[in-house]
């Protein structure tokens, strides 16, 4: 799998994208350190706070079918009647991608056509984790 192929499966999973408040569509696709990927979209609630980012659909998609290991994701997103671009993952994605990955783990944001990979380390740093409750 490589970055580029990763990019379009996030860019074919933001085609599901359930934005109907924001009409702001988000795909991300999760590639394991097996080499498998699980992809997901933004999923919006009329009650607004139930809304979930695409890249935590991706991860919880991933971590209930068993995976624990990931090397990268790929995110775009942007207004839903027009293509897909960079697009930073919120905080709290952040945090939930600090709670399974390493430092190394690397997060491709752009449009399949140019794109920039980033650390988890660059993106959130001085991350609270669980080491942090046991000190
Ligand atoms: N959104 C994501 O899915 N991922 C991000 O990284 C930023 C924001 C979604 C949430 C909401 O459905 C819409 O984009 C507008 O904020």
């Amino acid at each position: 799998m490589t970055d580029r192929e990763l990019m379009e499966k996030a860019q074919k999973a933001r085609e599901k994208a359930y934005c109907p408040y924001s009409s702001f569509a988000v795909g991300a696709a999760l590639l394991t350190k097996s080499g498998r990927v699980y992809t997901g979209c933004n999923i919006e609630n009329a009650a607004f706070g139930p809304t979930v980012c695409a890249e935590r659909t991706a991860f919880f998609a991933a971590v209930a079918a068993g995976e624990r290991e990931f090397a990268a994701l790929a995110v775009l997103g942007g207004p839903a009647d027009a293509p897909g671009r960079f697009t930073p993952p919120c905080g709290v994605c952040r945090q939930v991608m600090a709670e399974f990955c390493s430092p190394g783990f690397r997060i491709l944001l752009g449009c399949p056509e140019s794109f920039r990979s980033y650390s988890l380390e660059e993106l959130m740093p001085l991350s609270f984790g669980a080491d942090r409750l046991s000190e």
